[in-house]
């Protein structure tokens, strides 16, 4: 935009004045214009760039509605159609640069077609403000982009689904309080990760289908006495109606909350699966074995592979949730209707959508490349009692009370610990039909690791058949 050196800034020469050029959008009423720095504090171009395409559209439709409308001449609106389709051409191919000292990504456009159509350019913010713009155009920005993001949760559900189908079987420690508790299955595990991925695709869609409502003809808070047509620009921008108020329009970013909430929620999750990763890759457990390329080492100590992606993600877990945090604090003071408040919002979402989208592909990259220590898995499954809880079971299906049963079979664990036993299925039958008489020789086979997880085959549970059930059922979801 070199063109644009209507003098509407005021105070020229002054080294006061703000930019020259580009021109603001509300130079009339002010005799007196920000200086250059505090211009620059409330200029929002840096963020809202990205709005650039949507902004365009936006103005496309908008433009032709008005033609149609008869509030601008037919060939006036063909003009403004015809130029903003080739600025978005020329922004597209790169011959035409936002310009960095714009206001922001509203002006900017306004101010190109201006400078290069007079005054048909001056038609095209008749009957609109700002205020319903930006609300408009984050919305199209949204749901063109965070459909993207729910597709890259489903791709790491993918590579997740795909390790647990291999591994749909082979057994390893669950744990409560991070202490051994039940035999499970890598597979088991893994598709409970997926299952909250799930969600969050889900929360997403949600969230976009609440927000596919168009804020246009809103105006500034109070719509507009001209005759526009809401439900066509609705209808031709693809939303699937107009916002109902026109106060509500421009002052709710619940949109942004909800998407900021997902992205948090959805990290939130990343990082605790990463927390798993980083527990798993350690010496002290070592289930996990992380490619070399998606490890790094240290500047000193020259043996180190350290889980850094991993640690990376859980914590810009921290980002999105400050961003949500901050969404909150923004809107909870703020007076109807707009506030430039609100102008913070898209830096804080933008952050949260740009790190979660990040934060998906690193960690798709990093499982499809890890491999796991099987032998180290099935082995952990032994030596904490974690069949203690089938025992119990096993008294339970010959008929005594459960809670006879679980006492039963704690006493049976101590007798194991004093007699410098590893599992129940080292203690001689004679023993443990000193505990209970219902005890048979059965139970050796009843109580390895794979039996274990094999007898809980309920929906839900680990057995490696209902394991793949659910690897099933969630790759339905995402297909
Ligand atoms: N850049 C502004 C924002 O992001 C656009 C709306 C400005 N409206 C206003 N009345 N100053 O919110």
């Amino acid at each position: 935009m070199k063109d644009s050196s209507e003098k509407q800034n005021g105070s020229s020469g002054s080294d006061q004045a703000a930019p020259k050029s580009p021109s603001v959008l509300w130079a009339g009423r002010l005799a007196e214009k920000p200086g250059a720095e505090a211009f620059a504090f409330q200029a929002s171009i840096g963020v809202d760039a990205r709005l650039a395409r949507d902004d365009i559209r936006l103005s496309r439709v908008h433009a032709a509605m008005l033609g149609r409308q008869g509030i601008i001449p037919a060939e006036t609106a063909a003009a403004l159609d015809a130029e903003l389709a080739r600025i978005a051409g020329e922004l597209e191919a790169g011959t035409l640069a936002i310009d960095p000292g714009a206001e922001d990504i509203h002006s900017f456009i306004e101010g190109v077609l201006t400078s290069r159509l007079g005054d048909a350019g001056r038609m095209v913010h008749a009957g609109r403000s700002r205020n319903d713009q930006v609300a408009a155009d984050f919305r199209l920005y949204l749901k063109r982009t965070v459909p993207e993001l729910r597709d890259e949760i489903a791709a790491v559900m993918g590579v997740l689904l795909d390790q647990a189908e291999q591994h749909a079987a082979a057994v390893m420690p669950g744990y409560t309080h991070l202490q051994r508790a039940q035999p499970v299955s890598l597979g088991h595990h893994l598709v409970a990760w997926c299952a909250a991925l799930d969600r969050d695709r889900g929360r997403f869609a949600d969230a976009v289908k609440r927000l596919d409502e168009c804020p246009l003809g809103a105006g500034a808070l109070a719509g507009s006495g001209l005759p526009l047509d809401r439900a066509a620009v609705a209808e031709a921008l693809g939303f699937a109606r107009p916002t109902l108020n026109s106060m509500d329009s421009v002052a709710d970013r619940d949109f942004a909350l909800e998407i900021a909430g997902g992205c948090a929620i959805t990290m939130t999750h990343l990082s605790r699966f990463c927390e798993d990763i980083v527990i798993w890759a350690s010496e002290e457990f070592r289930f996990i074995n992380l490619a070399e390329q998606w490890s790094t080492g240290s500047s000193i100590m020259p043996q180190k592979k350290n889980p850094d992606f991993a640690e990376l993600i859980r914590g810009k877990a921290g980002r999105t949730t400050g961003n949500l945090v901050t969404l909150l604090t923004i809107l909870k003071g703020l007076p109807y209707a707009y506030d430039k408040d609100l102008q913070e919002d898209k830096e804080a979402l933008f952050d949260s959508l740009d790190t979660a989208r990040a934060c998906l592909r690193i960690f798709r990259g990093m499982m499809a490349a890890a491999s796991f220590n099987l032998e180290r898995m099935e082995a952990a499954c032994t030596g904490g009692f974690l069949e203690a809880t089938d025992a119990a079971e096993y008294l339970v299906r010959k008929g005594l009370p459960f809670r006879r049963a679980h006492e039963t079979a704690a006493l049976i664990v101590r007798d194991c610990l004093e007699a410098g036993r590893r599992s129940i299925a080292e203690q001689p039958l004679a023993a443990l039909k000193k505990r209970s008489e219902l005890f048979e020789d059965d139970v050796y086979a009843a109580l390895t690791p794979a039996a274990c997880v094999a007898a809980r085959k309920l929906p839900g549970g680990p057995a490696p058949e209902e394991v793949r059930r659910q690897i099933r059922e969630l790759r339905g979801r995402i297909a």
